[in-house]
């Protein structure tokens, strides 16, 4: 059955401008996040503290963690793939940090130049580092669906992955389609393994709209029961360590879905089109929600 109501994951600061080749003043992103916050959207993940020579694009991660003018019940999350990135985040202030690993072991030596297990023992300290800090950590797992590298991903090992970042104190795992090769039937089976370790309420939908599947993917996961969906508005994004993958579905897109399915998720349409538009513009980019389009051309 349907949630009554969805929390979104705005990570169009993060996953949505990662990948932008030409650089992004700091000042513009600082105004995304306060106009996201201002158009509803409860949770914001910021920035990343990530290798700049990895991650050129989130390299001021500090000055956008700190710049950014915080609104009352908005949290403003940040990945953090290590100790070093965790101890810069908590210099910032951070209230909440993610750690990200991978289903597939080819995409976890491309993205954070270690194997699964090497990560998991590398979160470990993340994780007990950000406990003692009284900050939460979110867990991604990547290539869920499908992998650039390897193809095929058994949901087997999703759960497997999952479940190591769940006991290991994640209070959140979200489930990464990082290049949108999923589709529906794929997806709520992934999920059915995941969700055989992980209570429903823990799980998140991150999904890319590489082949236009990203919105039947997240209705098939709805259905199921998930209440958390990540989302990047515009459609921004993808991942500099998934050649070709596209943005994460639009974030004006799900909440056109979740009104029209009669789910809660109190965010103002009209303002996250706007923004949507805004940004674009802003960073010479197509606007990729079809909905916020269709609004504008009323
Ligand atoms: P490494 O080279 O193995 O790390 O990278 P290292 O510990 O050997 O350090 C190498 C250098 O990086 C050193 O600097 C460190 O200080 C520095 P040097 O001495 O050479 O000048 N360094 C750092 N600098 C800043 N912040 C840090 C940090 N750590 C080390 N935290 C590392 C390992 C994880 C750092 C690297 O691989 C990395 O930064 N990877 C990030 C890749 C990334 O951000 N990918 C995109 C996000 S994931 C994603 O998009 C998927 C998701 O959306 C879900 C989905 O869609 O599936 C989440
Ligand atoms: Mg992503």
């Amino acid at each position: 059955t349907f949630p009554t109501s969805v929390r979104l994951v705005e990570v169009g600061p993060r996953d949505g401008l990662q990948n932008e080749p030409e650089a992004i003043a700091t000042a513009t992103k600082l105004e995304l996040i306060d106009r996201l916050g201002a158009a509803g959207l409860a949770h914001i993940e910021a920035a990343s503290f990530v290798s700049p020579k990895w991650v050129p694009q989130m390299a001021d991660h500090r000055e956008v963690m700190t710049g950014l003018t915080r609104r009352n019940g908005i949290v403003y999350s940040a990945l953090t793939p290590n100790l070093k990135g965790l101890e810069a985040a908590l210099e910032c202030g951070v209230e909440e940090v993610a750690v990200f690993g991978a289903a597939s072991e080819a995409f976890s030596q491309k993205n954070i130049n270690c194997s699964v297990a090497e990560s998991l023992k590398r979160f470990a300290p993340v994780l007990e580092r950000a406990k003692a800090a009284n900050v939460r950590v979110r867990g991604y797992v990547s290539c869920v669906l499908g992998c650039p590298y390897e193809g095929e991903i058994a949901p087997a090992k999703v759960a497997e992955v999952a479940k190591a970042l769940f006991d290991m104190g994640c209070y959140e795992v979200s489930l990464g389609d990082t290049i949108g090769t999923g589709t529906p039937l794929k997806a709520k089976r992934m999920l059915e393994a995941v969700a055989r370790d992980i209570p429903m309420d823990k799980l998140a939908a991150h999904f890319h709209d590489t082949y236009g599947q990203a919105l039947a993917n997240l209705y098939a996961v709805l259905e199921e029961g998930v209440a958390v969906i990540d989302s990047s508005v515009a459609g921004l994004g993808g991942c500099p360590y998934a050649k070709g993958a596209s943005g994460n579905v639009a974030s004006e897109d799900v909440v056109y879905l979740l009104d029209g399915l009669g789910i809660e998720s109190g965010i103002d349409l009209d303002k996250l089109a706007e923004t949507g538009h805004w940004i674009t513009q802003a960073i010479g980019r197509p606007n990729r929600s079809k909905a916020s389009v269709a609004l504008a051309s009323r």
